[in-house]
């Protein structure tokens, strides 16, 4: 098992079973009923070893947690308990004790060990110490490992631009985190009709519905064989090449696969299908931010309120949410004005983006960034002071 699947106890993903091992003679094991079973999520191995006996170091090495006998009447067995203690300073050991004196337990304490426990084991008191561990490694877990932010990008009405943004400002931002030494990815989660590695000029062997389809089985390998190496080193994890029902997937799976993008990855985009399914809706409360895509058009504005109040009366306003303007006319041809949109929308519009179709046209036509067709245009401007903005609103600007 990799530091990585230590580290990330708290996510719903798969990873192997972590280990309780217990390491007592064998009469002792003999009076336990709890050995292959699993507790607070830890799988109960039993040692049979001597309770002054040398530790063997594969035992120690492939714990989460150890349980060792420990004799009080035997210097031996007490010495092994406290070199055990120094020679893995931030191990998780329990010591099992019958009857054990308080000066003894005192003195465990104070060198290192994680608590003590009685014989003969009761399974209730093992659960609970076992369940305060889980805990505590789960904290550590998330103070460890920098998660990545993870941005959904919305839609207030269809083909208002999503998939445009997703892969445009996808590739910019993997560019700005380019020295970062973690990616940018972007994950199409547009399950019938996204065509986000189509705009990027990818067509990847695996796709979400692989991702979906390995259930349990998704790891990181398989993510990361995966993810399509699109411009500027944006990672791409494709739409099913088959439109498949929104309701084939479970929220479980999906979870899973953002989690673990967004421990690999520094930030993750994702394009969402436009209509919602308890899965989607889901997702956005693990999200960090969402964009709201509108244009300036009374259609967009009306389902962009309802976006909002859908939102908000799924109790999920605790996610920030940046509204964005796409398609933003020159502004003698405008008949609504940004001020007029917030006005509807009771909210700030953040940012706009330009009206730029030939250019947007022509670079996804060709599977290629704004960049590569014009080297500087607005359209490129207005993403950029967008991410800076995300930047901000995800807190990580400097
Ligand atoms: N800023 C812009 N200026 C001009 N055209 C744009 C702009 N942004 C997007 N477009 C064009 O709008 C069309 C729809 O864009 P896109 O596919 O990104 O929308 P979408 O919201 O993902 O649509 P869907 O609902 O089909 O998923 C595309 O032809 C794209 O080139
Ligand atoms: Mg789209």
């Amino acid at each position: 098992m990799g530091e990585r699947d230590i580290n990330g106890q708290n996510f719903n993903v798969h990873r192997e079973q972590s280990v309780a091992r217990m390491l007592m003679s064998a009469q002792e094991i003999a009076e336990l009923n709890v050995i292959g079973t699993d507790i607070a999520g830890f799988t109960i191995i039993a040692h049979a070893i001597d309770a002054a006996a040398k530790i063997p170091v594969d035992d120690v090495a492939s714990s989460q947690v150890l349980l060792v006998e420990l004799r009080q009447d035997d210097p031996a067995s007490m010495q092994r308990l406290v070199s055990l203690c120094e020679d893995v300073p931030n191990g998780r050991i329990i010591a099992l004790v019958r009857d054990p004196s308080i000066a003894v337990v005192r003195l465990l304490m104070r060198n290192g060990l994680t608590d003590v426990l009685t014989l003969p084991l009761m399974r209730d008191e093992l659960e609970q110490v076992l369940h305060q561990i889980r805990d505590s490694m789960q904290e550590e877990a998330v103070a460890d490992h920098q998660l990545g932010k993870v941005v959904a990008i919305i839609p207030s009405v269809g083909g208002v631009g999503v998939t445009t943004l997703v892969t445009q400002a996808g590739a910019l931002q993997a560019h700005r985190d380019e020295d970062l030494s973690r990616e940018a990815c972007i994950i199409d989660l547009d399950l019938q009709f996204g065509n986000a590695a189509t705009y990027l000029g990818l067509n990847p062997s695996l796709t979400v519905a692989d991702m979906i389809e390995a259930g349990p089985r998704l790891d990181r390998d398989m993510l990361l064989a995966a993810c399509a190496k699109g411009p500027l080193g944006v990672r791409v994890v494709a739409a099913p090449p088959d439109i498949m029902p929104l309701e084939a997937v479970s929220t479980d799976q999906i979870f899973n696969l953002v989690d673990l993008a967004a421990r690999e990855f520094r930030t993750v985009f994702l394009d969402l299908p436009c209509n919602w399914t308890n899965w989607s809706l889901s997702l956005i409360g693990r999200t960090d931010l969402i964009i709201l895509v509108i244009e300036l058009t009374v259609a967009s504005l009306r389902q962009a309120r309802r976006q909002l109040n859908l939102l908000a009366s799924q109790g999920l306003q605790k996610v920030p949410v940046m509204i964005v303007a796409n398609r933003v006319q020159k502004r003698l041809f405008r008949t609504i004005s940004l001020a007029d949109a917030e006005q509807a929308l009771k909210h700030p519009v953040h940012y706009s983006i330009e009206n730029d179709f030939p250019l947007l046209c022509t670079a996804q036509d060709q599977g290629v960034l704004i960049g590569d067709i014009k080297s500087k245009s607005k359209v490129a401007k207005d993403l950029v002071t967008m991410l800076e903005g995300c930047d901000e609103m995800l807190g990580r600007s400097e």
